[in-house]
């Protein structure tokens, strides 16, 4: 008996000794990974966190894209109650931190090394005033398309390459009986597919007009071309589109009642739950013109400023896990995203992750690597949500055309700033 307790009195000690902090307690999680996909790979943090000892307090708020988790987590902070870590995302994190509101992660980060391994455009959102506050756990990227492989088999069988060959595509699907495109009504929603639209006019142009937020690229031309791009791909969603969660939208193109889904890599999450193979069973490709570009998110849990040793040594530990080469594979494989290291082995990724991690690689050394205004890389909270009112509206038809919606867009942008 004296025995075992001194064992478990030696390991609490080299726990002690790794975070150098007292004992970790529970950890208690904001995070809106609800869905099948997300919650699996949310599994295979807590069962890691678990397997060190460390319990989980979970704190789930649904709502893809992550506005009501941020809705709620503004009202724990305003109550002076902060959960112990926050998934979050890229302007949100530093956002918090410009308040002071965020802990400090220097101790963990310099003893693994983060600063050689994390990619810039990630370390961008990671740290504050050149210290980290937050551990990336994952590379999501934007600008993908989910097609269901049979319905495009039995549309020509071609992946479409340009935006002609989409159209395509889409109508043949119509023809055939099923809704071309599967998509959920929510401005998130729209949005997304919006940042694979305003990439595919051209990487100088993402970048002015949704990174240096440029009026004259925001209200353009181009900006309305893209916009009624938007507006022609709404004649390929079903009658109850509006509102519907995405992963609803991604099970109709497993079930085969869609052709394909615009999405972020987290749809694939649903596709493997579903035991779907790619390449087999469904087919993921870049937004139709945008190969060699990536307009990406990054999952991040921000640790909060939280009293006691014990809530520290847990954001500690915690933190560590998540940085963890095999956590990283083992995580990001069950999500449908990407490492958050630049050194993790690709062996256990299917080949769209695979894909994934070479896109990745290329668009950073390329300078094809951006931000997602979907997702909070682009611009911070308030310039997103005037974008996403305006994507909203033009899709729901609120103008009459994309020259319209882009005046609408610089206005909008404009007032946001
Ligand atoms: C994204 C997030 C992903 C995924 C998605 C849908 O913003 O980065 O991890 O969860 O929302 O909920």
């Amino acid at each position: 008996m004296r025995g075992f307790v001194g064992r478990k009195l030696t390991i609490v000690a080299a726990l002690m000794a790794t975070t150098g902090l007292a004992q970790a307690e529970d950890v208690e999680v904001l995070h809106w990974w609800t869905s099948g996909g997300e919650a699996a790979a949310l599994n295979v943090l807590k069962d890691n966190l678990k397997s060190q000892g460390i319990g989980w307090v979970d704190m789930p708020v649904a709502g893809g894209g992550g506005e009501a988790a941020m809705t709620a987590l503004a009202a724990r902070v305003t109550a002076g109650d902060p959960p112990t870590a926050v998934q979050m995302l890229g302007f949100d994190i530093t956002d918090w931190a410009s308040q002071g509101a965020l802990g400090n992660l220097n101790a963990v980060a310099t003893e693994g090394g983060w600063d050689a391994v994390v990619p810039t455009a990630l370390q961008k959102f990671s740290k504050y005033d050149g210290n980290w506050i937050a551990a990336p756990v994952n590379v999501h990227s934007t600008n993908w398309v989910w097609i269901n492989k049979a319905a495009l088999d039995a549309a020509g069988g071609k992946a479409p390459q340009n935006w002609d060959e989409l159209i395509a595509v889409l109508d043949k699907m119509k023809a055939n009986g099923i809704t071309p495109l599967a998509h959920g009504g929510q401005p998130w929603q729209d949005a997304t597919i919006f940042d694979g639209i305003v990439l595919s006019e051209g990487n100088d142009f993402y970048k002015a007009a949704f990174i240096d937020l440029d009026p004259a690229a925001l209200g353009g031309d181009q900006m309305a071309d893209a916009f009624n791009k938007l507006i022609t791909l709404r004649g390929y969603v079903d009658d109850n589109f509006s509102g519907r969660d995405w992963n609803l939208a991604s099970a109709m193109v497993i079930n085969g009642e869609g052709g394909m889904q615009m999405m972020g890599d987290w749809a694939k999450g649903e596709f493997l739950k579903a035991g779907k193979v790619p390449g087999v069973d469904f087919v993921c490709i870049r937004f139709p013109g945008t190969q060699g570009s990536v307009t990406f998110n990054s999952d991040q849990f921000a640790m909060f400023n939280v009293q006691g040793e014990g809530k520290q040594a847990a954001q500690a530990a915690m933190a560590k896990d998540i940085m963890d080469p095999a956590f990283q594979s083992a995580f990001n494989v069950v999500k449908g995203s990407v490492p958050a290291r630049t050194d993790v082995p690709n062996d256990a990724f299917d080949d769209c992750g695979k894909k994934g991690m070479v896109d990745l690689a290329e668009a950073n050394t390329a300078g094809s690597l951006f931000g997602s205004m979907a997702h909070g890389h682009a611009a911070p909270a308030a310039v997103k949500n005037a974008v996403y009112d305006v994507v909203t509206g033009a899709f729901n038809g609120t103008y009459p055309d994309g020259a319209t919606a882009a005046a609408a867009l610089a206005e909008a942008v404009a007032a946001a700033q």
